[in-house]
C-alpha cells in the first residue's frame, strides 16, 4: 500500500499538483473519489485522474549512452542500448526516446511510455536538445550567426534556428529543436567544420547526470519525471 499522493508523483505529477488534484476530488481509486492525499492505495488499484487511468508501473530510465552501441531495441549485428540493461528490464518493452548515432554518446531516455515519447519527439513541440560538439577546425562567431539564422543544408533542408555557445576553439554547446537524421553532423558539415565528437547533454528539461559513466543508467527521479511531464 502506498500513499495516494505518492502514487500520483510516481506517475509524474508534481507533489503539490498531486495534492491539489486529490483535494479537488478529481482522483478516483477503484471507482471511488478519494480526497485525502495520505489515503493508502493498494498496489493493484486502478487510479484515475479526471477519468483517465494512470499508467502505473511505467519505467523511465536515464542512460549515459556509450559510443559503439546503437539506439535500437534489436539489431542483427550490433549491440543495442537495451543490451546495457539487466535481463528483467530487457523484457519490459522499453525503447529509446529518439536516436543517437552509434558513435555519439550522452543522454538517452529509455521508457515504455509511448505517449510521453511521442510528445517529446513530436516535431511540433520543438523540444530543445543540447549537444556538446567538437569539430575539426575552429568555431567562430560567423558559425554562431549562421546557425542562429537557420541553415539551409546542401540537400535543401531548411533547419530551424539553433543556438551555439562557443566553449573552446573547436568545442561548443549546440541546441537544436529538431531531430532529423544526423542533424548535428550535417549542420556542422554544412559550415565546413565536420563533427569529431558528439555528446547529448540535455533533452527538454532533462540533463544528463554527470555521475553516470558511459554505459550506466538510473531511473528518473520523481522530480525529473514530473518536470518532464509538466514541460
Ligand atoms: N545529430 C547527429 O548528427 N547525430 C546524433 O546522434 C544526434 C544528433
Amino acid at each position: 500500500m502506498e500513499r495516494l499522493d505518492r502514487v500520483l508523483s510516481a506517475a509524474g505529477y508534481g507533489r503539490r499538483e498531486a495534492k491539489g488534484l486529490i483535494a479537488q476530488g478529481r482522483v478516483q481509486v477503484d471507482g471511488a473519489v478519494v480526497t485525502r492525499a495520505e489515503a493508502k492505495c493498494p498496489q493493484d488499484a486502478v487510479v484515475r485522474v479526471d477519468g483517465a487511468a494512470l499508467e502505473r508501473g511505467s519505467i523511465y530510465l536515464m542512460l549515459h549512452k556509450p559510443a559503439g552501441v546503437v539506439s535500437a531495441t534489436q539489431d542483427d549485428r550490433e549491440r543495442t542500448v537495451l543490451d546495457l540493461l539487466p535481463q528483467d528490464l530487457r523484457r519490459r518493452g522499453l525503447f529509446p526516446v529518439g536516436r543517437l548515432d552509434k558513435d555519439a554518446t550522452g543522454l538517452l531516455l529509455l521508457t515504455d511510455d509511448g505517449a510521453l515519447a511521442h510528445r517529446l519527439l513530436s516535431p511540433r513541440k520543438h523540444v530543445d536538445k543540447t549537444y556538446l560538439v567538437t569539430v575539426a577546425g575552429a568555431l567562430e562567431e560567423a558559425d554562431r550567426a549562421a546557425l542562429a539564422a537557420g541553415l539551409v543544408l546542401g540537400d535543401g533542408l531548411r533547419c530551424l534556428p539553433a543556438r551555439l555557445e562557443i566553449a573552446g576553439p573547436s568545442a561548443g554547446l549546440l541546441t537544436i529543436q529538431e531531430g532529423k537524421f544526423h542533424q548535428v553532423k550535417r549542420m556542422m558539415a554544412c559550415l565546413g567544420k565536420p563533427v569529431t565528437s558528439l555528446k547529448r547533454v540535455s533533452m527538454g528539461p532533462l540533463t544528463l547526470d554527470e555521475g553516470l559513466e558511459p554505459g550506466q543508467w538510473r531511473p528518473l527521479t520523481p522530480a525529473e519525471l514530473s518536470i518532464l511531464r509538466e514541460s
